[in-house]
């Protein structure tokens, strides 16, 4: 994935825009693209003026890959790595976030809530998605529990995070 700038201009990602393929999804803030010959990432397009749900997803992923990192005088926490789909880039302004595509959950499939983290605020199925090795992963964290994930004293036990 190296090939993509962490940082990309609007003009960069709307290039990169597949306008032929119908979008893969839209919610109350997002209209999700695909992207031009890669069927493994998305183009999400934030339509609020304020793109809170690409910064999150974009903050939240970073932390998610800082803590699996093995550094020095840290504990490395890397249960979350394969939780949440991966975000390759967002644009200067936050309007545009490129994110991992996943696939639809088959009806088989049964979302493990409890390996999630509980600040997670969508949980519904629609906020989440499969790789082709049957992984799970959520690819709604654009809203977060902020007064849970900080507050650890809120916790109820029923999950570590
Ligand atoms: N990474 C992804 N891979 C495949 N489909 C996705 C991905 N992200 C979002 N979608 C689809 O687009 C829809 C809307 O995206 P979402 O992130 O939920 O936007 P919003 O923050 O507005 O709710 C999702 O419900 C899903 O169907
Ligand atoms: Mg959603």
């Amino acid at each position: 994935m190296a090939e993509f700038m962490t940082l990309m201009t609007d003009a960069e990602f709307e290039a990169l825009i597949d306008r032929n393929s119908p979008s893969l999804g839209k919610g109350g803030s997002r209209l999700v693209h695909a992207a031009l010959g890669r069927d493994d990432l998305v183009i999400k397009e934030s339509l609020q003026p304020f793109p809170s749900g690409n910064f999150t997803e974009w903050t939240v992923w970073n932390a998610v890959e800082k803590m699996a990192e093995d550094i020095m005088g840290n504990q490395q926490n890397t249960d979350l790595l394969t939780l949440f789909a991966r975000c390759f880039s967002i644009s200067q302004n936050g309007r545009y976030l490129m994110m991992e595509r996943l696939l639809p959950l088959e009806p088989t499939d049964r979302v493990p809530m409890t390996k999630f983290p509980q600040w997670l605020t969508d949980k519904k199925p629609n906020a989440f998605g499969r790789t082709a090795e049957g992984q799970i992963k959520v690819l709604d964290y654009g809203l977060i529990n902020f007064y849970l994930a900080l507050n650890p004293k809120n916790r109820n036990g029923n999950s570590i995070y």
